[in-house]
C-alpha cells in the first residue's frame, strides 16, 4: 500500500528545535520535575490550535534523557507530562553525540562563524577532533530528520529552527519529498568572507542543508542577503535579491524576513505581578534617587558585556559629574558553561565589574551591581526602572531585550543599541545607535541617554514599543506557516 511505501505519521504541523518547550530535573526523591521554558517559539506555537501539531526537540540533560526514554516513542504528552498545548517528542540522543554536536559544532563552530567571534591567530583550528564532531552533528541532524519523517502526515508543514539543525531540511526532503519544509535562523548569517573560514565541504553542507527547505526565514533582510551572498559565492547558486530567492540544483528556495517582536500582552501582565514589584522595591532601595543604566544578557561572547563595562568605566572616568549619581545594573546569566571560552568570558565579566567597583565605589555608592544568576522577575523589575538600557552586542540575530524594555518601562527609557543587532533595523530611528567596538562612542551614548529630556525619552519609548511589538510571536509563527502553504 502507499502507506508502506511512504510511511508517515499524523502530524500536520511540526516544529523542530534543539531546545524544546520543557526541560526536566530530578527531585530529591528521584522523581522527575518539569520546568517550562519561555521565548518566542513557545509563545508563537501557542497560536496554532491544532491537535495534530508535534514539537520535536532534543533531550539536553540526563533527566531529559530519562524522561524521553520513559515516554512511549519519546512522546512526553503520552507519558502524562504537562508540556503545553501541543504534543512533544523528545529525542534521546546519546550524550557523547549530543555534546559533540551541540558544544563542538553548533555552539563552538556555527555560532562563532555567524557572530564573527573568532580570534583567528589561534581559533578556529579544524583538526581531526573537529571531523569527529562534524560526524556527530550529522548523526544528530539525521535523528531529527528521521523523527520528523516518522511523525509527519502526508504534505505536512515542518518548521525547522536554527543553526543546530541546518542539515535537517535537505535530509528530510530526501526522505519525504511530499513535505513543505521551512527553516528559520534565529542568528545572524555570516558574510562570505567569514563563512569561508570553514572547510569548504562544511560550508557547502550547511548551505545545501538549509536550501533543502522550501523557505528559509531570517530575522532581518541583512541576514537573508548574507545567506544569499554565501549561496552565490560558494555554490554558484542563482540569486534574486529583490524577489529574495535562491535557485540551486534545479530547486528554488524562497527567503523570508520575519522580525520576531516582543509579546506585549504577556510582558505587561507579567511585569506587574507581586514578585516583580518586590524585586523592584529591592532594586530601588539599592539605587536610591540615582539614575540607572540597565543591561540584561546571557553571559554570551556576542553580547559584548566587557566592552559595555569599559564604556561605563570611561563615562565615570571622563565625566566625574556622574559619580554617585548613576548605578549600572547588569544581569549576566550563565550560558553554555560547558565551553571554556564562555567560562573565561564569565571570569572576565566578573573581574572587570569588581575593578570598576574598586575604582569608584564609596561606602554609600556601589557604581555597578552585577548579578550572575537567572531571575526573570528581577529582569522585568530592572526593565521597568531603567533610565538607560544598554544593548551593545557585537552581532545579534535580533535581541529581544531591546524590544522588551520599551514595552514594560515605567517612565520611559533611553535605548543605547548596537547597530549590529537585528533589532536595529526596526528600532534604529529612536534608539541611540552605537558601533559596539567603539567604547568612547558607547560612553557618549550612555551620557546622551542619561541626559535625555523626559519628554523626548517618553516619546521615543512609545515609538520604540510600537515598533518592538509590530510582529507578536503568534503572528510571527503563523506568517511562516502560511507562507509555506501552497501558493503562500
Ligand atoms: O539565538 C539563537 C538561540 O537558539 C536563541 O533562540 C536562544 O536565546 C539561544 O540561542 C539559546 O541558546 P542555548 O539553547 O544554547 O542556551
Amino acid at each position: 500500500t502507499s502507506e508502506r511505501s511512504n510511511p508517515s505519521g499524523s502530524a500536520s504541523v511540526l516544529v523542530a528545535s534543539n531546545r524544546g518547550p520543557v526541560s526536566f530535573g530530578t527531585a530529591d526523591d528521584g522523581t522527575l520535575t518539569l520546568r517550562r521554558g519561555g521565548g518566542g517559539l513557545v509563545s508563537g506555537l501557542s497560536a496554532i490550535d491544532d491537535p495534530d501539531a508535534v514539537w520535536v526537540c532534543a533531550a539536553l540533560s540526563d533527566a531529559d534523557r530519562r524522561a524521553a526514554r520513559e515516554a512511549p516513542d519519546g512522546r512526553l504528552d503520552r507519558a502524562g507530562h504537562e508540556v503545553g498545548g501541543q504534543a512533544v517528542r523528545m529525542l534521546d540522543i546519546d550524550p557523547e553525540t549530543f555534546a559533540r554536536a551541540y558544544n563542538g559544532i553548533a555552539n563552538s563552530t556555527l555560532w562563532f562563524v555567524h557572530h564573527l567571534l573568532w580570534n583567528t591567530p589561534t581559533a578556529p583550528a579544524f583538526d581531526a577532533g573537529f571531523r569527529t564532531e562534524w560526524q556527530a552533528y550529522t548523526a544528530y541532524n539525521t535523528a531529527f530528520a528521521e523523527a520528523l519523517a516518522a511523525e509527519a502526515a502526508p504534505g505536512a508543514a515542518v518548521l525547522v529552527q536554527d543553526y543546530h539543525l541546518s542539515l535537517v531540511p535537505a535530509l528530510l526532503r530526501a526522505a519525504r519529498p511530499d513535505l513543505r519544509i521551512g527553516h528559520f535562523s534565529h542568528t545572524p548569517w555570516a558574510p562570505p568572507e567569514y563563512l569561508r573560514l570553514l572547510p569548504d565541504d562544511i560550508a557547502e553542507a550547511v548551505l545545501t542543508g538549509v536550501l533543502g527547505a522550501d523557505r528559509a526565514g531570517f530575522l532581518t533582510r541583512r541576514w537573508a542577503l548574507a545567506f544569499a551572498d554565501c549561496c552565490e559565492r560558494f555554490l554558484g547558486a542563482e540569486v534574486h535579491r529583490e524577489a529574495l530567492t535562491v535557485t540551486y540544483a534545479g530547486r528554488t528556495t524562497a527567503l523570508g524576513v520575519h522580525g520576531l517582536g516582543a509579546d506585549a500582552d504577556f510582558l505587561r501582565e507579567r511585569a506587574h505581578r507581586p514578585d516583580v514589584d518586590e524585586r523592584l522595591a529591592t532594586l530601588r532601595a539599592a539605587v536610591g534617587d540615582r539614575r540607572t543604566v540597565v543591561r540584561v544578557d546571557r553571559t554570551e561572547l556576542s553580547k559584548n558585556i566587557v566592552r559595555g563595562f569599559l564604556a561605563y568605566r570611561h563615562l565615570l572616568r571622563t565625566r566625574p559629574e556622574w559619580r554617585d549619581r548613576v548605578v549600572h545594573i547588569a544581569f549576566a546569566y550563565p550560558s553554555r558553561t560547558d565551553l571554556a571560552e564562555y567560562r573565561a568570558y564569565t571570569d572576565q565579566v566578573r573581574s572587570l565589574a569588581a575593578e570598576i567597583v574598586a575604582e569608584f565605589g564609596t561606602p554609600d555608592w556601589q557604581p555597578l551591581i552585577l548579578h550572575v544568576d537567572d531571575d526573570f522577575p528581577r529582569s522585568l523589575a530592572a526593565y521597568r526602572m531603567a533610565d538607560v538600557a544598554l544593548v551593545n552586542p557585537i552581532r545579534d540575530g535580533m535581541n529581544l531585550v531591546a524590544k522588551e524594555v520599551p514595552v514594560v518601562s515605567d517612565r520611559g527609557c533611553a535605548l543605547v543599541l548596537s547597530r549590529e543587532a537585528g533589532a536595529h533595523a526596526e528600532l534604529g530611528e529612536d534608539a541611540l545607535s552605537v558601533n559596539p567596538y567603539d567604547i568612547v562612542a558607547t560612553a557618549d551614548a550612555l551620557h546622551a541617554g542619561l541626559t535625555m529630556a523626559a519628554e523626548e525619552r517618553t516619546d521615543r519609548t512609545k515609538r520604540l514599543a510600537a515598533a518592538a511589538t509590530a510582529l507578536p510571536p503568534q503572528q510571527w509563527f503563523l506568517d511562516q506557516l502560511n507562507a509555506l502553504r501552497p501558493g503562500g
